[in-house]
């Protein structure tokens, strides 16, 4: 006959059942609470990195502190405000129309503008500006064929610099435009300077000029000849 083994034994075996379930509950529970201090780390990946957290004490300063105040007369990138003509177009909370005093209008200036607009701006709005560039015009071709793109792909036709309303933009809108971009245009801050999206500013005032200048914008001693070659 078998005998059951003795009491203290059974005991001892049901605690030590019991004790195994014990890790799996603490492991479970611990993997489900964030902690920044975890104390058991199997795997390192970036746990530990040579670094002051903020708010945190540094003894290599006198102050003991490792957050560093900014030095003085710190600017952060686009905010220096001083000369709002200069980095926005704008002049008293509106539209300049000039350009910054910094940059007078020469020869050189618009020529610059119009090579700057050939490179940049000709493709969508085409070298006279009519919005005819060949990436418009390859664009309303796709978008107009039945085999053009599908998935919701649209394209917003570019808009003639000698529409009324853009002919009545401001110096510093047109600038401001280059620089942020308009409705569905993009910016083009990233891409050229202040200097030169002034000068493209400059020159598409030139170009919209060029496109519906009146007899009384041309110089007196300079009619007869315009009134020949026009004929
Ligand atoms: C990728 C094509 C593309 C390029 C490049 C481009 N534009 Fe445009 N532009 C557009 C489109 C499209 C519109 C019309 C946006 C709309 O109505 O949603 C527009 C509108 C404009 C307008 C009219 C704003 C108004 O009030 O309606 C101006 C001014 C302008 N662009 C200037 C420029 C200048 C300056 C450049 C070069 C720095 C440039 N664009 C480069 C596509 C382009």
């Amino acid at each position: 006959m078998i005998s059951l083994p003795p009491r203290w034994m059974l005991f001892a075996g049901v605690l030590a059942t019991l004790a195994l379930a014990v890790p799996p509950f603490v492991i479970a529970r611990v993997r489900a609470t964030p902690d920044s201090n975890r104390a058991v780390h199997l795997f390192f990946d970036m746990d530990f990195q040579p670094k002051f957290r903020p708010q945190s004490a540094n003894p290599l300063f006198a102050d003991g502190r490792a957050q560093r105040t900014a030095v003085a007369g710190t600017v952060a990138r686009g905010e220096a405000g001083l000369d709002t003509h200069l980095s926005e177009g704008v002049v008293g909370g509106k539209w300049a129309d000039t350009l910054p005093a910094s940059m007078p209008v020469t020869r050189e200036l618009l020529e610059r503008g119009q090579g700057r607009f050939n490179i940049y701006c000709s493709a969508c709005h085409g070298y006279g500006g009519y919005g005819d560039g060949t990436v418009n015009v390859r664009a309303m071709t796709l978008m107009s064929s039945s085999d053009g793109p599908a998935n919701g792909t649209s394209w917003v036709q570019a808009k003639s610099l000698h529409d009324p309303i853009v002919r009545d933009h401001a110096v510093g809108m047109i600038f401001n435009v280059a620089t942020n971009g308009i409705r569905t245009m993009s910016g083009y801050g990233a891409q050229i300077d202040v200097a030169d999206r002034w000068a493209i500013a400059a020159y598409v005032k030139t170009l919209q000029l060029s496109q519906n200048a009146s007899m009384q914008s041309v110089p007196p001693e300079l009619r007869d000849r315009i009134k020949k070659e026009v004929k």
